[in-house]
């Protein structure tokens, strides 16, 4: 299959080498910018956030935790060491989203309303209109350690 220049397809064999392809996903990284996660439950959305939050030098890998009951965890980044300057990002999911009225309550007009780096899983429950680049990073199950990464910039 012919790859776009706008799309990349990687394949991992550990949730290391995914938090690995995510550090390298930050170093390409300036806000403001949505980075829109979708791919079933344990498909890696959070392992992958691991690495570009990371990345972004924004907190310790251990530190990134899935967001399942709070909904969105908020971190800022260290300026100058981070790739991506002074920031805050947003790592939210969506998983428990059923309605535009839940999305709202989550707060992230706000952060839309600065310049922000905004990490989603479960993106496609993500409604709120944002004129911010994207990238769309899509997961999926090969094996039990392996996994599809489809990015999208588009
Ligand atoms: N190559 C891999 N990449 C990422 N995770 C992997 C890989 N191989 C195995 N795993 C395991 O798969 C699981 C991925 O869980 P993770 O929380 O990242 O998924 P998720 O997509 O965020 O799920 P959820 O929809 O529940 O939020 C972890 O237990 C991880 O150890
Ligand atoms: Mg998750």
């Amino acid at each position: 299959m012919p790859i776009d220049a706008r799309e990349a397809v990687y394949t991992t064999h550990s949730p290391e080498e995914t938090i690995a392809r995510g550090r390298e996903l930050a170093a390409a990284i300036t806000p403001p910018l949505l980075v829109l996660l979708s791919g079933e439950l344990g498909s890696g959305k959070t392992t992958l956030a691991k690495g570009i939050i990371s990345g972004l030098g924004a907190a310790r890998e251990e530190d990134v935790t899935s967001p399942t009951f709070t909904l969105v965890h908020v971190f800022r980044t260290a300026s100058p060491e981070s790739p991506a300057g002074a920031t805050k990002v947003y790592h939210a999911d969506l998983y428990r989203i059923e309605s535009f009225h839940d999305l709202e309550t989550l707060g992230l007009e706000d952060a839309l309303a600065e310049s922000a780096v905004l990490i989603v899983e479960w993106s496609e429950r993500f409604t709120l209109p944002s004129d911010w680049p994207r990238i769309e990073i899509s997961l999926e199950h090969i094996g039990p350690d392996e996994r599809r990464i489809t990015i999208r910039t588009p």
